[in-house]
């Protein structure tokens, strides 16, 4: 059997009204584009959208940083983005950055997580979609999910856990890469990644080698040197036999975590766990969402989707964030709702600071 890939792809090409959410007609065409590829470039798909990225989720056996299958999902992004500026639908064609593909998104506009591997007898996996956020939002549940015992006991009590994992951060900044072994070096660990907007935790892997998480790392705003949007991430996670169980994977998502996007890119507030029916942006473009999609992957058919935030036991966490969004929304344009100054770099305040440069007179 040759290993499986899965690749989560997405793309902003454009949404309505503003920047809430995905046109249903875009949906339509681009599950229609994946489902003529089944049986020839992928073995399968699904489409959805969080807020208004639409993400593509194919499975295929060519392995990561395919060109064709980059060139696919390139083909989806150009084609649906024609279609949005036909419908005049809000940031057409957003995060399609160049006209000219040369085999690979990356660096083109679009997120991209891909895994490739060894299908074990059961193979749980957990797609996660974020809106109105970047990719280091991440940072904080892999650290729970793969790093702490009080949110994984599989880490004290699976003997195939128990070693640890490695953890491989970017530094989207500098453009350079690390990589930490837990519970050994997790200080250091969280020295780098409890600054999220710059060290971006990429993928895990178990000691044995074993492939565990994998996310999507660029930031869109410095690639364009203007303000294009946050770079709303994806992430993919295996769960069970010697991994974290599904449960403890999504636990920590019941902690209404602070994460920098909302209103402009520019806002921090919390990130809501939401059903597919609520993946949509409405109050101050936001809050920050995010869904997560499980399947059972057999022979690269993705068994589901089970849409695991659509469930009582997140109505908890909704509910503390709608407060903790009052509180941070009653800042107005003060820190710490607004980004910190280093922040505000990538977006349109220095058009600002630019009209005001001359206005300053220097203090006595
Ligand atoms: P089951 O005994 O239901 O398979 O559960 C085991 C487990 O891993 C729970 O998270
Ligand atoms: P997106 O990054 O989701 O396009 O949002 C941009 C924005 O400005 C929201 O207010
Ligand atoms: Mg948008
Ligand atoms: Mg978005």
């Amino acid at each position: 059997m040759p290993k499986t890939t899965i690749s989560v792809i997405k793309a902003d090409i454009g949404s309505f009204p503003g920047h809430s959410r995905t046109h249903p007609k875009i949906l339509e065409k681009a599950a229609k584009i994946l489902k003529e590829e089944e049986g020839k470039l992928l073995i399968d798909s699904f489409v959805t959208h969080c807020g208004d990225d639409l993400e593509l989720i194919m499975t295929h056996t060519r392995g990561e940083d395919n060109p064709e299958i980059h060139g696919l999902a390139w083909k989806v992004f150009t084609e649906g983005a024609a279609m949005a500026k036909e419908m005049k639908l809000y940031g057409a064609g957003q995060d399609i950055l160049s006209d000219a593909f040369s085999g690979n998104v990356k660096g083109m506009g679009p997120g991209v997580a891909e895994m490739e591997f060894e299908e074990r007898a059961s193979d749980p996996v957990l797609v996660f979609m974020a809106d109105k956020t970047e990719p280091g939002a991440w940072n904080y549940f892999l650290y729970r999910i793969f790093a702490d015992p009080m949110t994984n006991p599989g880490l004290v009590i699976d003997p195939n856990m128990h070693e640890g994992f490695i953890f491989e951060v970017h530094d989207v900044v500098d453009k350079r890469k690390i990589r930490f072994r837990t519970p050994e070096e997790s200080y250091s660990l969280l020295a780098y990644i409890g600054a999220p907007s710059r060290y971006v935790v990429k993928g895990v892997w178990r000691k044995d080698g074993l492939v565990a998480a994998s996310t999507s790392t660029q930031r869109l705003n410095m690639l364009a040197g203007r303000y294009v949007g946050k770079d709303d991430p994806v992430m993919v996670v295996r769960a069970q036999s010697g991994l974290p169980s599904v449960g403890e994977v999504i636990d920590p998502f019941a902690t209404p975590v602070i994460v920098a996007g909302w209103m402009r890119g520019s806002h921090h507030g919390p990130l809501m766990p939401v059903g597919l029916c609520d993946a949509n942006c409405t109050r101050f473009d936001g809050p920050p969402r995010v869904i997560c999609l499980g399947f059972q992957v057999s022979n690269g058919k993705l068994i589901g989707p089970a849409d695991m935030f659509d469930d009582v036991a997140f109505d908890r966490v909704r509910s503390k964030v709608n407060e903790i969004a009052d509180i941070m929304r009653a800042h107005g344009p003060f820190e710490p709702h607004r980004l910190s100054l280093e922040e505000m770099e990538y977006t349109t305040l220095p058009g600002v600071e630019k009209q005001l440069k001359d206005r300053w007179q220097p203090l006595d």
